[in-house]
C-alpha cells in the first residue's frame, strides 16, 4: 500500500488527522507508526466514539476527538497531542477553500519539517487549492496521479530515498505541467487527462 511504506522513510512522533469519519485512516496511521501519538478531529461524535473503542481494543497510541477544523485544531493539538504535529492527514471537507483553511490551521501547529498528506486531491478537483497552498507556504509537493483518489503530499524537504519512492506514484513535473497547460488551453477535463487513454479500448 502506498502509505504503509512511508514508515520506511519517515518516523513521525505526533500525527494529526483532520476528518476521522469512522477511523479508518486514524487506525491505519496508528498501526503504521506505533511509536507516534495519533490524534484525529471530527465533528461526528458517533464516529469518534466508535474509533476510540477500536483504539482501546487494539491498544493503540491514538485518540479521536469531537471538534472542527480549523477552529478547534490549536486547542486539540495543545491538549491531546503533546507538541507540534510532524505528520498530518487532511481529509475533511473536500473544497479548495476548506483545505486551504484546514492547512493554515494545521501548519500553525506543525513542526517546520512536517509532512502534510492530502486525500482525494485529484478526485475532488483540489489541485488548484493544493498548488496555492504550496506557493503561499513556500513548500514543495507532489500530487500522486497513481494513487486511487489522487493524494498529495506537501513538505519542506524529503530525503532522496523518500523522493524516489514517492516518484513511483506520480508523473514527472514536466509531464504534469504539460498536461495542466494542455487542459487549460483546451478547456479539457484535467482529471480525464490523467486517465489511461487505453482503458476503454477492447
Ligand atoms: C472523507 S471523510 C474522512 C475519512 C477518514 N479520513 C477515513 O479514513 O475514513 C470526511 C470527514 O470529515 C468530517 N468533517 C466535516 N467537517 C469537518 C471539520 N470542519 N473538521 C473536521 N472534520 C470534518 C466529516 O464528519 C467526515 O467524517
Amino acid at each position: 500500500m502506498f502509505l504503509e511504506q512511508f514508515a520506511d522513510f519517515i518516523s513521525p512522533q505526533r500525527i494529526l488527522v483532520i476528518g476521522n469519519a469512522f477511523g479508518w485512516s486514524t487506525l491505519a496511521l496508528a498501526l503504521m507508526f506505533p511509536n507516534a501519538k495519533t490524534v484525529a478531529i471530527d465533528p461526528n461524535a458517533h464516529g469518534v466514539n466508535f474509533t476510540n473503542e477500536l483504539i482501546t481494543k487494539n491498544g493503540l497510541a491514538a485518540r479521536a476527538v469531537v471538534g472542527r477544523s480549523p477552529e478547534d485544531v490549536a486547542v486539540v493539538v495543545r491538549d491531546q497531542l503533546g507538541g507540534p504535529a510532524d505528520f498530518s492527514l487532511i481529509d475533511a471537507i473536500h473544497t479548495n477553500e476548506a483545505v486551504t483553511a484546514d492547512f493554515a490551521a494545521v501548519r500553525s501547529v506543525a513542526t517546520d519539517h512536517a509532512h502534510f498528506l492530502f486525500h482525494d486531491v485529484i478526485n475532488w478537483n483540489m489541485i488548484g487549492g493544493f498548488k496555492s497552498i504550496l506557493a503561499k507556504h513556500s513548500l514543495k509537493g507532489k500530487v500522486f496521479t497513481r494513487t486511487a483518489s489522487g493524494m498529495a503530499l506537501a513538505y519542506r524537504n524529503i530525503t532522496p530515498a523518500f523522493e524516489n519512492y514517492l516518484d513511483c506514484f506520480t508523473e514527472s513535473a514536466g509531464l504534469f505541467s504539460a498536461l495542466s497547460l494542455y487542459c487549460l488551453a483546451t478547456f479539457a477535463d484535467p482529471i480525464a487527462a490523467f486517465r489511461d487513454p487505453n482503458q476503454n479500448k477492447q
